[in-house]
C-alpha cells in the first residue's frame, strides 16, 4: 500500500519521504561526527608539531684547527610528528680561517658510500696526495680539504654540511640535516 500526500499535507510542510530523508542524513552526518571528529587533533597534531631537530656537541674549540679535519661522530635527535628518532652521523669537522667551522658529512655525494681519510704516522688527519683530503672506495671520488670534489670525480657536487655554532663555553656544536651547497 503506497503512502498518500494530499496536496494538503504537502502545503503543511514535509512529506513523510521528505522527513525521512531528513532524519536519516541527519543522523548520519552526526554519527560520522561522532567518529570522525575525535581523531581530527591527532591527524592534525604532527603537522602542527612539525620537524625538530638537536644540536650535538663534537667538542671544544681546541680540539680543532685549520689545517686538517677531524672526524666526528655525533646523534642528532629528530623529533617528526609523533616519532622521535636518534640519527647518528660522522663529519669531518675544520675550524675556518674566518673562525667559523666546517661540518662536513662523511656521505659521497656520488652514490651514497662512506668516504674515508687518512691519518699520517702522527694519527692526525693528512692528505692522500695533493690537495686530496678524502676519497670514495666505491666509483674513487675525491674531495678537497673542504669537501670540494675533483673535477674527473663521479662525484657532481661538493660533500653536504651540516650547521655549526659554538656555544658560550667553547663547545662545538653541530646540527640540523646535512645541506648541499655549491661551491
Ligand atoms: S659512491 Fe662515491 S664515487 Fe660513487
Amino acid at each position: 500500500m503506497g503512502v498518500s500526500v494530499s496536496y494538503t499535507d504537502k502545503q503543511k510542510g514535509l512529506t513523510r519521504r521528505q522527513f525521512l530523508t531528513y532524519a536519516l542524513g541527519g543522523t548520519g552526518a552526526f554519527m560520522a561526527v561522532a567518529a570522525v571528529g575525535p581523531l581530527i587533533p591527532f591527524a592534525v597534531d604532527p603537522l602542527t608539531r612539525g620537524t625538530t631537530e638537536t644540536f650535538s656537541t663534537v667538542g671544544t674549540e681546541s680540539e680543532f684547527n685549520t689545517s686538517y679535519p677531524l672526524a666526528k661522530d655525533f646523534t642528532l635527535k629528530q623529533k617528526d610528528g609523533w616519532i622521535q628518532v636518534d640519527n647518528t652521523y660522522t663529519a669531518f669537522i675544520i675550524k675556518q680561517q674566518d673562525g667559523t667551522y666546517l661540518a662536513m658529512s662523511n656521505i659521497c655525494t656520488h652514490l651514497g658510500c662512506a668516504v674515508s681519510q687518512q691519518l699520517g704516522s702522527d694519527g692526525k688527519p693528512t692528505a692522500f696526495s695533493n690537495g686530496i683530503w678524502f676519497q670514495c672506495p666505491c666509483h674513487g671520488s675525491q674531495f678537497s680539504l673542504t669537501g670540494v670534489q675533483t673535477p674527473v670525480s663521479p662525484a657532481q657536487r661538493p660533500l653536504d654540511i651540516f650547521l655549526t655554532k659554538v656555544d658560550s663555553t667553547g663547545q662545538v656544536l653541530v646540527g640540523s640535516k646535512k645541506h648541499q651547497r655549491t661551491v
